[in-house]
C-alpha cells in the first residue's frame, strides 16, 4: 500500500498574462500536462495524489487536507518570497512536504543572495552587481563588457532576451530601466560568459548526488555567445545533450560544484544547478533551482535515460529521498478525522 501525496503546484491557467504584464509573465507555472505527467509517475509507485494547487486552495484546505505528504512545485505569482509561501505554510502546520524550505526557496530565487552564500564557500560565479535603477550603476567599476542583464528574482529565462546581452553603459542603461520597470525589480548585472552552458541535477540529502551532466544546445549551436532567451523558452527550440561533449574531468568538475552549490544554500530532496564554460575550461555557477522543471520534456527525462530508468522512477527517486529525510515509510496513511 502505498502514502497519500497532495500536490501543490502553480497551474498556466490559473495565472493567464494580462494587459501590461509581460508576455513571459506565467513562464514558470505548469501546463496541465507536466501535472499529468507528475502525478501519473507518483501513481506508479502505488501512491495516491490529490490535487491540490496553488496557495489559495491549499490555505482553504489546510484544516482538512488528509493527505501524508505535500510534493511541492509551487512556484508562487508574485515577490521573491512567492516560492516560500507554500512551504512556510506546511512548516507552520507541520505537515510535512517534498522540497527545499521556505528559507532555501527565497534565498535560491534571489539570485544576487545565492551568489553571496557561493562567494562565502568558493564556488565560481560570474561577477555581478545589483541595479536598482539605471543610475544606479556604481557596481560597474572593474567589470568588462560584454555583459548580461537579467532580472534579480525570476526563473525560466524570463526577461531574457537577445538585448540583455549589452556591450556599452548606453545599452546597458536601457536594459537595467527594461528590467525595472517591465519586472518590477532590481536588475543583476553579470559578466557574460561566453562559451558552453551546462545544467547538473542533484538529488537526496545527506549525502546528495550529481546526475549526469546535461548540455544545452541553443541555436544548433554548443559554444560561443548564443544564450537561452525567453523567445527559447516559448518555441521550445533548445536541445538537452546528456552526457554533455565535455571531459570526463569537467564533468566531475561540473557534478562537484553542482553538489557543492546544493549543500551551499541547503537545498532538499531535488534541485539543478546551471553553469557556463568558458573557452579554458573555468565553469561557472549561474544559479541553483530548488524547482527544476519536472516537465516530461524536460532536462529530467534526459538523466533517466543516460541512468536507464524512467521517468516515472526519477521521480519517484525524487520521493523516496524526502521520505529518507523525514524518517517516513511509504505504508503510513494519516487517519483522516
Ligand atoms: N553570466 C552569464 N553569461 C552568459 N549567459 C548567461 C549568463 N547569465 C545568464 N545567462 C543566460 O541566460 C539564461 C538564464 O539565466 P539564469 O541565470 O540561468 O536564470 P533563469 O534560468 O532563472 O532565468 C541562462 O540559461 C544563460 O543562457
Ligand atoms: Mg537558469
Amino acid at each position: 500500500m502505498g502514502i497519500i501525496i497532495g500536490l501543490t503546484y502553480d497551474a498556466k491557467e490559473d495565472c493567464p498574462v494580462k494587459q501590461g504584464q509581460p508576455i513571459d509573465f506565467n513562464a514558470e507555472m505548469d501546463p496541465p500536462d507536466t501535472i499529468d505527467e507528475i502525478i501519473e509517475a507518483l501513481e506508479s509507485g502505488g501512491h495516491k495524489v490529490k490535487k491540490i494547487g496553488n496557495f489559495k486552495n491549499l490555505l482553504s484546505q489546510i484544516d482538512h487536507l488528509c493527505v501524508d505528504i505535500v510534493f511541492n512545485i509551487s512556484e508562487g505569482v508574485f515577490g521573491r518570497n512567492r516560492e516560500s509561501q507554500i512551504p512556510m505554510l506546511l512548516e507552520m502546520r507541520n505537515i510535512p512536504y517534498i522540497g527545499s524550505d521556505a528559507l532555501t526557496m527565497g534565498m535560491t530565487l534571489d539570485k544576487m543572495v545565492a551568489k553571496k552564500c557561493f562567494v562565502v564557500d568558493n564556488i565560481p560565479t560570474a561577477r555581478s552587481f545589483v541595479a536598482n535603477s539605471a543610475e544606479d550603476l556604481d557596481g560597474f567599476n572593474g567589470l568588462s563588457f560584454p555583459l548580461i542583464v537579467k532580472p534579480c528574482y525570476e526563473g525560466t529565462s524570463k526577461g531574457i532576451t537577445p538585448a540583455s546581452r549589452v556591450e556599452n553603459v548606453e545599452a546597458l542603461e536601457e536594459q537595467v530601466r527594461f528590467v525595472n520597470e517591465q519586472y518590477q525589480q532590481p536588475a543583476i548585472v553579470e559578466e557574460f560568459i561566453k562559451g558552453r552552458e551546462c545544467t547538473v541535477v542533484v538529488l537526496g540529502n545527506d549525502s546528495p548526488k550529481a546526475m549526469p551532466v546535461v548540455q544545452y544546445e541553443i541555436d544548433n549551436q554548443l559554444d560561443g555567445d548564443v544564450f537561452y532567451t525567453s523567445e527559447h523558452v516559448r518555441k521550445e527550440n533548445v536541445n538537452y545533450i546528456c552526457p554533455a561533449e565535455i571531459s570526463d574531468e569537467l564533468t566531475n568538475q561540473l557534478q562537484e560544484l553542482a553538489v557543492k552549490v546544493y549543500k551551499s544554500v541547503g537545498c532538499r530532496d531535488f534541485g539543478r544547478v546551471d553553469f557556463r564554460i568558458d573557452d579554458k575550461d573555468n565553469p561557472y555557477v549561474l544559479e541553483i533551482n530548488p524547482l527544476p522543471c519536472l516537465a516530461k520534456k524536460d532536462t529530467f527525462s534526459f538523466v533517466a535515460k543516460e541512468l536507464n530508468k524512467s521517468f516515472e522512477e526519477m521521480i519517484l527517486w525524487v520521493l523516496e529521498e524526502g521520505l529518507k529525510r523525514l524518517k517516513m515509510t511509504e505504508q503510513e496513511t494519516e487517519v483522516c478525522a
